[in-house]
């Protein structure tokens, strides 16, 4: 064909600005999915796992104990060699909504793929493209250091089998928008049941149970039904919103521990309307509680817990542990004193508390009181005032917390705070080994 020059320029020029108007289509379009992926990336809370202390985010090696031997979490960076770097989309879904990495083989449940799989397709390939936009870190990690026989990917069989169904989110259409998108963020990404709801021996998130609070690293994630007592049936929906953009409510409570880096790392980030929504949700689960209320019985303790009281706490934390609202939170009535489980309000005797939302620092007294006293002022206080925990705390117990005490850095310098073990790991050693047992070929006995 005999084009005349300038209509070839013209068709030459043409094309060229049509690939490029394409081509910056395309880069908008990746970039935005670059954008959309950063913030659910820390609505799943990726970093707290995947950066070991003081290492480069993403590029994993952080310790995960669990009672079988640790694992070290993977490098997630686009490194060829040591990352995801020569992962595909489709295999990085499959990571996330089935658990199997990318040789095929079951991965471990410490990796939270039992909620990321109600994440949709197109929010991991976000999640996705925003990882392979991150800079490559060579950091090769050998994940795997449990014991035989719970290092076998294939004893993960019978928790998959029990415990694991591939899933989507479904919204409800009986229910509003927002509760929707509460529920996909508080269910999937956000895996706030992996801490908050207790397991059964198999690792298994007791359903009929869930949200009621459960132990994790030392600490006890409190209850987050509607009970009034323990849970959050007293807080409005604007209250856990602001929970969870700033790690306090001002005459409620602050987070602490592992809740402290879930709101640093991840739930701080979340714009309003999404933390509203994941509020809206919570406040509809219906009340439940594990707690059994112990009846007051006299205790001979109770005096030297009183007077220790007034002598240490009161001057902040008022006479009936009323608390100053925005300043010192109440102790009457607080889910962190109310626990089943007394680790919180031990480690923040012992600990102290850092600065958070608009309250002043807390200081520990690990140095003052002996653990005989921490056990007689946690008796105290969750026993006063309206609240009725029966006395359970023990000295034992206040210098268990006083030896792991070290381990949680509760003024953390670093960017990324971090949970030092993990809840999830399922399968018991009896069961497994009784399955294992069971597979044709294997060499237990
Ligand atoms: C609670 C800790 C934890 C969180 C949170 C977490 N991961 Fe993981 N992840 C792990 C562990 C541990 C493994 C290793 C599991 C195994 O190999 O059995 C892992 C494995 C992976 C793998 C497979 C890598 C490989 O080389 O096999 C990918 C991909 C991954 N995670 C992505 C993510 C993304 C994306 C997020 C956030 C949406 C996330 N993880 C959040 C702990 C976590
Ligand atoms: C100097 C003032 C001060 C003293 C003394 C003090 N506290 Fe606190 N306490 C605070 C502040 C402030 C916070 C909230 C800290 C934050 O998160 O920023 C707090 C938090 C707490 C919490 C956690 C509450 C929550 O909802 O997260 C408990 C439990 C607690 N204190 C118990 C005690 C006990 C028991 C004593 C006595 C041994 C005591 N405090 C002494 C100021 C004090
Ligand atoms: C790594 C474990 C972990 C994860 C994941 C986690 N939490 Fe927590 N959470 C805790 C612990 C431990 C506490 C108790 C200490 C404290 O009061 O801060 C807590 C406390 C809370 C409280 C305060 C309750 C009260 O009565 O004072 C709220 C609200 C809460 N979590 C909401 C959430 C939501 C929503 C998510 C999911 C986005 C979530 N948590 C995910 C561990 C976790």
């Amino acid at each position: 064909m005999d084009l005349s020059r300038p209509l070839l320029h013209t068709l030459q020029a043409c094309a060229l600005t049509c690939l490029l108007a394409v081509d910056a289509k395309a880069q908008t379009a990746d970039a935005d999915a670059v954008a959309r992926g950063a913030y659910l990336a820390r609505a799943g809370d990726c970093v707290s796992c995947h950066t070991a202390q003081g290492g480069q985010p993403f590029a994993g090696g952080l310790r995960m104990d669990t009672p079988f031997g640790y694992l070290l979490t993977p490098n997630i960076t686009p490194d060829a060699a040591t990352g995801i770097g020569s992962w595909s989309a489709d295999e990085f879904y499959r990571a996330l909504h089935q658990g199997v990495n990318k040789r095929g083989q079951d991965m471990f449940p410490v990796m939270p793929f039992d909620f990321y799989t109600r994440v949709t397709r197109q929010d991991s390939d976000a999640i996705f493209a925003y990882l392979r936009s991150i800079a490559p870190v060579k950091n090769a990690v050998v994940v795997n250091h449990l014991r035989f026989p719970f290092n076998q990917r294939w004893s993960m069989a019978v928790w998959r089998e029990l415990y694991f169904s591939e899933g989507s989110f479904k919204p409800d259409p009986g229910k509003s928008a927002a509760w929707n998108r509460g529920a996909y963020l508080v269910e999937g990404l956000g895996h706030c049941s992996a801490c908050h709801s207790p397991r059964n021996a198999l690792g298994g998130i007791e359903k009929d149970k869930a949200y009621t609070g459960a132990t994790i690293d030392g600490w006890f994630a409190l209850n987050l039904t509607s009970d009034l007592h323990t849970g959050l049936g007293s807080w409005t929906a604007e209250q856990i919103a602001t929970y969870l953009k700033t790690g306090a409510v001002a005459g409620k409570t602050t987070a602490l521990g592992p809740m402290a880096e879930v709101v640093k790392n991840s739930t701080s980030y979340l714009n309003d309307a999404d933390l509203a929504a994941m509020g809206a949700y919570l406040k509809d689960l219906p009340a439940n509680s594990t707690l059994r209320q112990g009846k007051p019985v006299p205790d001979p303790t109770r005096a030297a817990g009183a007077s220790l009281y007034l002598d240490h706490c009161a001057g902040c934390h008022q006479a009936g542990g009323r608390g100053i609202p925005g300043v010192f939170p109440p102790l009457a009535g607080n889910g962190v004193v109310l626990a089943p489980d007394p680790a919180d309000i031990l480690k923040v005797v012992l600990l102290g508390v850092p600065a958070q939302g608009k309250y002043v620092p807390m200081p520990g007294f690990a140095s003052q009181l002996s653990d005989q006293q921490v056990a007689d002022l946690a008796n105290y206080v969750r026993g006063s005032w309206g609240n009725t925990v029966a006395a359970n705390t023990t000295a034992a117990m206040s210098a268990r917390m006083r030896a792991a005490a070290g381990r949680y850095a509760l003024a953390p310098s670093s960017r990324v705070f971090h949970h030092t073990t993990h809840m999830g790991y399922p399968a018991p050693p009896i069961a497994v080994i009784d399955a294992t047992a069971r597979m044709p070929g294997n060499r237990l006995h």
